[in-house]
């Protein structure tokens, strides 16, 4: 199987990237882990980038051309769909439009509700039932594009924030590959 590249942007701890260079590993996985970018020096993720010797770039999104230099960098690595895993940052419609490919968004609720941040608080003060985890394609709008993959979990009344960041993550190893593969079936 000729394995597709992808691209992880990451902000923060990167442990969904962690999951996805694991995954990527199985022989009839679609994709391989390329290039990592990050927009902060300091993202814990950037030691799976060391460990498993995967190139990384560091971006500085204050500076006026820091997205010709990321879509240089991946036309260098060939790369084929960008995954977005707790990258904290806006993706422009410029960006969106100027790579042409695949942008995938991993976010952290059952969307279209609880679009946006601190969605484990608002969970818990709208007394929802249920919570989850959304796979998603990147459009102009935030958190808005086509949903690729869903998972849910039932809230115990004794949960708190914690629990429910918890159960959210572990369901996102899941739907984060399996997103993925479903991309590419599908093509
Ligand atoms: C995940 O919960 C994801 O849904 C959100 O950011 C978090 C990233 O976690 N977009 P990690 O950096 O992969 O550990």
């Amino acid at each position: 199987m000729v394995k597709k590249n992808v691209c992880v942007f990451i902000s923060g701890r990167g442990t969904n990237l962690n999951n996805l260079i694991k995954r990527s590993r199985e022989y009839n996985f679609p994709v391989k882990i390329k290039l990592i970018v990050s927009n902060n020096i300091n993202a814990e993720g950037l030691k799976y980038a060391k460990i498993n010797s995967i190139p990384f770039t560091l971006i500085n999104t204050k500076l006026n051309n820091f997205e010709r230099k990321i879509f240089k960098e991946l036309k260098r690595y060939d790369i084929s769909l960008i995954c977005l895993a707790g990258y904290m940052k806006i993706i422009s419609k410029n960006f969106i439009k100027l790579f042409g490919k695949k942008i995938v968004n991993i976010h952290p609720s059952l969307l279209p509700k609880f679009k946006g941040l601190n969605t484990f608080s608002r969970v818990i003060e709208n007394k929802e039932i249920r919570s989850g985890c959304t796979v998603h394609l990147v459009n102009e709008k935030l958190d808005s594009g086509k949903i690729i993959a869903q998972k849910y979990f039932f809230i115990n009344e004794c949960d708190k924030e914690n629990d429910i960041k918890i159960k959210t993550q572990r369901l996102e190893y899941l739907a984060f590959p399996e997103a993925i593969i479903k991309l590419y079936r599908n093509n």
